[in-house]
């Protein structure tokens, strides 16, 4: 393969610029060309590509959000949306394409590959919830971003002696309040993947209280319920002057980590590799520091994401 193609999509997450770069840069080392293709699986279909330089990418890996754009594009599960978007790639020449996104990312990807058109997938969404991969790229930025608001939260909290829910980005996934609410030293961490009960919540704030505690710091996973309607549950049982705090898209900006830097780039050049033998159909991934590579039909249809619920657990053991 000579010439490749390379989209974001889905959702932004940081480090997708540096997973640019590095398949920019790969690609060149390797005497290929890269196109960009702006807006996601919106721009290939309208054909909004353009030949990428090493210039291109220079000064980019410290950015947040993607300079090719990003779009959620559900019109491309048509199989009319898939073909155009061949013919596309087939009138610039490109004869693979590297898809940066989420599982619906993915499923565009798959279905190019399908159509006889070879896609990798790279795992990049904050929100860390596409199987086959322990992280994808943003993750890491995410928590430390969360991790911060927290920080500053828990002071006035503490001034107050008040209850906190604090609401954070994941979607049906509680990995970004596991991890934060972890490093923050929440007192309750609330998650899709793991049941509650509303009283044992306020129990637990009333027992901290009863220690001395001056502040409960609650990290409620969206894909739960939204803050407002938590804090009126708990409300409803006793009144812990509980104040909301919705994180919302602050999460999804701001400069990648090392981290999630180092990570894009290692994905990126992987992802080069795998066209570079002419191979498509399948996602890079990373399962206990080794990187992988997945059919994406497998990743799609029969893993399963699974948050590190033993850090749900260590939780409950120290947290109180
Ligand atoms: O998938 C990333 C994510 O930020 C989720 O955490 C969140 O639920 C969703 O995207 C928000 O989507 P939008 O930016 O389209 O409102």
């Amino acid at each position: 393969m000579k010439r490749i193609g390379v989209l974001t999509s889905g959702g932004d997450a940081p480090g997708m610029n540096a997973a640019i770069r590095a398949v920019v840069r790969k690609a060149l080392y390797e005497d290929m060309e890269v196109y960009g293709v702006n807006y996601g699986f919106a721009g290939l279909v309208a054909g909004d590509i353009r030949k990428l330089t090493r210039r291109d990418v220079g000064d980019m890996i410290q950015r947040g959000g993607t300079f090719l754009y990003s779009a959620r594009y559900p019109q491309f599960a048509t199989e009319e949306g898939q073909l155009k978007g061949i013919e596309q790639l087939k009138r610039f020449g490109i004869e693979g394409l590297v898809v940066i996104g989420g599982d619906g990312s993915y499923r565009g990807a798959y279905a190019l590959t399908k159509h006889g058109f070879p896609c990798v997938g790279v795992p990049g969404t904050i929100d860390n919830d596409i199987a086959g991969t322990d992280y994808t790229i943003g993750f890491d930025t995410t928590i430390n971003t969360v991790l911060e608001a927290l920080d500053r939260i828990r002071d006035t909290a503490t001034s107050h002696i008040r209850t906190f829910v604090i609401e954070v980005m994941g979607r049906d996934a509680g990995d970004i309040a596991l991890w934060a609410g972890v490093a923050s030293g929440a007192e309750q961490i609330i998650i899709p993947e793991k049941d509650f009960d509303i009283t044992e919540v306020a129990e637990n704030i009333r027992r901290g209280r009863e220690k001395g505690k001056k502040h409960s710091i609650i990290v409620l996973a969206e894909g739960v319920m939204d803050g407002q309607e938590f804090a009126e549950k708990l409300d409803s049982i006793d009144n812990f002057h509980v104040r909301v705090t919705v994180l919302g898209h602050v999460q999804r900006g701001g400069s990648p980590t090392a981290r999630d830097r180092v990570l894009a780039s290692q994905f990126g050049a992987k992802a080069v590799e795998v066209l570079k033998d002419g191979r498509g159909g399948v996602c890079i991934g990373l399962d206990n520091e080794k990187f992988v590579e997945r059919e994406i039909i497998d990743t799609l249809d029969n893993l399963e994401h699974k948050p590190n619920l033993d850090l749900y657990k260590l939780n409950e053991e120290i947290s109180n």
